[in-house]
């Protein structure tokens, strides 16, 4: 696995640092909330888990499962909602979980999504953001790293569902994906 990676981006260090910085800003931020935390299956699942340890604040978790990229390397340009959250999130704080944000497509669906539902409060943690790739106005309020316009996976982001159990971000060998 670790073969077909061209070069770390961000080693288990570098991850586990901004896991650091970003649970004290939410424990600042959310001290006297309890806010549903809403993580975005598959990919933001590892970041979800190291994140929220950080985070000393009483907390409700639930899953979302919305899928775009059927395993690719692109946007299908739609996003599907194939597993709803089990709560209501009506007059609650919101802060959802994702691993990158690319074309915003994703996030917008879900913010779309909680605000219709009349959350109270929608925000956005993301490990990565790609605003090179970026198709639909969609901002996260915290976020770990920006990243270049490169394929990226590992830590939660897959090739065809696999290289999420890889420890570190890396870019993918383009050899991997290209005319596949
Ligand atoms: C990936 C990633 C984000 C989303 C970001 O999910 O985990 O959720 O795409 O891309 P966007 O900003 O262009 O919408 P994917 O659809 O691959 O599902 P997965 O998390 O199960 O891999
Ligand atoms: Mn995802
Ligand atoms: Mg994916």
């Amino acid at each position: 696995m670790n073969d077909d990676i061209e070069r770390v981006l961000y080693s288990q260090a570098d991850i586990a640092e901004a896991c650091g910085r970003l649970g004290k800003q939410l424990t600042a931020d959310y001290q006297d909330k309890v806010p549903v935390v809403i993580s975005v299956l598959s990919g933001a699942v590892f970041f979800t888990t190291d994140v929220l340890r950080q985070m000393e604040v009483y907390t409700q978790i639930d899953f979302i499962d919305v899928s775009s990229y059927n395993g690719g390397t692109h946007s299908s340009g739609e996003v599907r909602l194939v597993t709803d959250i089990s709560q209501d999130v009506s007059g609650r704080d919101v802060l959802i979980i994702e691993d990158i944000v690319d074309t915003g497509r994703t996030l917008k669906f879900i913010i779309d999504l909680l605000k219709d539902r009349h959350a109270k409060s929608v925000k956005v943690c993301t490990l990565l953001d790609k605003p090179a790739g970026r198709v639909l106005e969609a901002k996260a309020d915290y976020v770990g790293f920006v990243v270049p316009d490169e394929f990226v996976v590992g830590y939660g982001l897959d090739y065809k569902g696999e290289y999420r159990n890889l420890p570190y971000v890396g870019v993918l060998k383009p050899k991997i994906y290209v005319n596949k």
